[in-house]
C-alpha cells in the first residue's frame, strides 16, 4: 500500500500574493513562503486539502479550520506552484510576515480551470463548506491536542 501523505505537517512565513484572494474571490487566502512549497511531497500538488490552521501570533491561541491550495492556479495561467491557507474565521487585519502552522489532513479534489471567475467562486465555497463539515469528525479533531498545536 501507498504511504498516505496525510497528516501533512508544515508551517511558513506569510507572503504577498497576487492579491485576486481577497478582492477578486472573496476568500482572503495566506500565502505561504517559497521554502515551504519547496519543501512539499511531489504527493501534494495541484489539489484542494483540508485541515487546522493556527497563526503564532500574541494573544491567539486558537487552530482554526482551514482550506489550502497548492499549485499552479491554473485559472489564473499562473506558472508557479503556489501554497495558499484559507482560514474558516473572519480577521479583520492581514498577517503578512508572520509564521502559521498548518496540519493537512486530506484531498477536497484536484485543482483545475473554470470558464469564469463565478465557477471558481462556487467550487470554492464547496470546498469551504466540505471543509467545515469534514473537520467536526472526532477524527479529524484528534488532531487538535497533539504536541503541533500545544
Ligand atoms: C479553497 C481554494 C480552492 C482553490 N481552487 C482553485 C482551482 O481549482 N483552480 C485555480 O486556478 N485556483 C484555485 N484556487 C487558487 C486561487 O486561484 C487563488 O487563491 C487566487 O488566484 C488568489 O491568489 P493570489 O492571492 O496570489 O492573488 C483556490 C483557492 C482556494 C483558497
Amino acid at each position: 500500500m501507498a504511504h498516505s501523505s496525510f497528516p501533512y505537517y508544515t508551517l511558513g512565513t506569510i507572503v504577498h500574493g497576487l492579491g485576486r484572494g481577497g478582492k477578486e474571490l472573496g476568500c482572503p487566502t495566506a500565502n505561504f513562503d517559497e521554502n515551504a512549497v519547496a519543501k512539499l511531497p511531489s504527493s501534494i500538488y495541484q489539489g484542494v486539502y483540508y485541515g487546522w490552521a493556527k497563526l503564532l501570533i500574541p494573544d491567539d491561541n486558537q487552530v482554526y479550520k482551514m482550506v489550502t491550495s497548492v499549485g499552479t492556479n491554473p485559472f489564473y495561467n499562473g506558472e508557479k506552484k503556489t501554497m495558499e491557507t484559507h482560514i474558516l474565521h473572519k480577521f479583520t487585519k492581514d498577517f503578512y510576515g508572520e509564521t502559521v502552522k498548518i496540519v493537512l489532513l486530506g484531498e477536497i479534489r484536484k485543482m483545475t480551470t473554470f470558464n469564469s471567475a463565478s465557477e471558481l467562486v462556487d467550487a470554492i465555497q464547496n470546498d469551504i463548506s466540505i471543509a467545515n463539515n469534514k473537520l467536526d469528525s472526532e477524527e479529524c479533531r484528534q488532531y487538535l491536542t497533539g504536541p503541533f498545536f500545544q
